[in-house]
């Protein structure tokens, strides 16, 4: 029987920050080897918010390099970047005409980034979800691993692919979210009721999968606790309970565990312990990133070909959709 096929992807704007890491890239790796896995880097979505261009190029070499260092074995998966497979701007815009406005104008993402980026709503923002859309029924996925705030996304991919079989007869799998858990929500060290996030404005908040060892135990000697001494979890004490969540899921330990482990110390020596796992694991991914980095030809290679794997399969489906909705594609 042929592998259940799983889609995610990246944006590459911001620097990606532990919860990213924990979020998402992390659990990919542990798919690749039961499922068919495509792993894009979306610079298409990128755009619909201001970018810098010459930044842009730079962090999507940044970001496959990442997807490697991280565990993304470009073997197994196809690991690519979304602009090069031409078949996501086709297919979306054949959505485009089964998505209604009144429902994509209705998306979380597309209120606050409109209210964020006022001076810039473009139509590529309030698009997003229907180039996601595409993204994902290309490739006939099952599955999409992402982080909560991406859940109403999947879900209107699910409606679009409904619609589409409905009104067409049968042409893509209709995908389902996969929220995985052991992840717990990482927040902001400073506002630790806040997730953690890639653009926050003050650069203590979050940690970023590129910061030094010294920067990381920095801001962790900075974070936010709560009142009291006591290390436990508990609804009472987020700032504490956001740092266990990043200990245990980094040290693949459970909360009592941690808890049991700083029992009687202090939130001094607390934060030092988190800072120095953190910053052991980063460590090995940033040296393998900058090697990764140091080899151009490698990387565009690699990309290629996860290009090519892509190419073929998004193909079949698009001219599956050319078909069902009458495209003229010659006898
Ligand atoms: N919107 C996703 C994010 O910002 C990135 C993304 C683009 C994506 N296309 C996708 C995720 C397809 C899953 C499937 O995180």
């Amino acid at each position: 029987m042929d592998k259940k096929v799983i889609y995610s992807a990246v944006q590459p704007s911001g620097n990606l920050t532990i919860g990213n890491y924990l979020g998402a890239i992390r659990n990919w790796v542990k798919l690749q080897n039961e499922y068919d896995c495509f792993y894009a880097i979306a610079n298409m979505h990128a755009i619909t918010v201001k970018q810098e261009p010459a930044e842009l190029r730079r962090r999507t070499l940044e970001l496959a390099a990442l997807y490697i260092a991280c565990g993304i074995d470009p073997e197994k998966s196809a690991l690519y970047v979304q602009s090069h497979v031409p078949q996501h701007a086709e297919l979306c815009w054949v959505l485009n005409s089964v998505a209604y406005v009144g429902e994509m104008s209705r998306m979380t993402q597309f209120k606050d980034k409109s209210q964020k980026h006022a001076e810039n709503i473009n139509m590529g923002l309030m698009d997003y979800p229907v180039l996601m859309a595409a993204d994902i029924l290309l490739y006939q996925a099952q599955c999409v691993p992402v982080g909560a705030d991406q859940k109403q996304h999947v879900e209107i991919a699910r409606d679009l692919a409904i619609r589409f079989n409905n009104r067409y007869g049968e042409t893509f799998t209709v995908p389902e979210p996969l929220i995985l858990k052991g992840g717990a929500k990482i927040c902001s060290l400073q506002e630790p009721t806040k997730k953690m996030s890639k653009s926050d404005e003050n650069p203590n908040a979050s940690i970023f999968l590129t910061d030094d060892r010294d920067t990381v135990i920095r801001k962790f000697k900075r974070a936010v606790t709560d009142s009291g001494s006591e290390i436990v979890a508990s609804d009472e004490k987020p700032g504490v309970t956001n740092l266990l969540n990043i200990y245990c899921a980094f040290k693949n330990c459970t909360l009592q565990e941690a808890e049991r482990e700083f029992e009687g110390k202090g939130y001094g020596e607390f934060k030092l312990a988190v800072g120095e796992t953190v910053a052991d694991a980063l460590s090995p991914i940033q040296e393998e990133q900058a090697k990764l980095l140091a080899d151009k030809n490698y990387l565009g290679e690699i990309l290629k070909s996860g290009a090519d794997r892509a190419y073929r399969a998004a193909r079949r489906t698009l001219s599956k959709v050319y078909r069902k909705i009458g495209f003229y594609q010659g006898e």
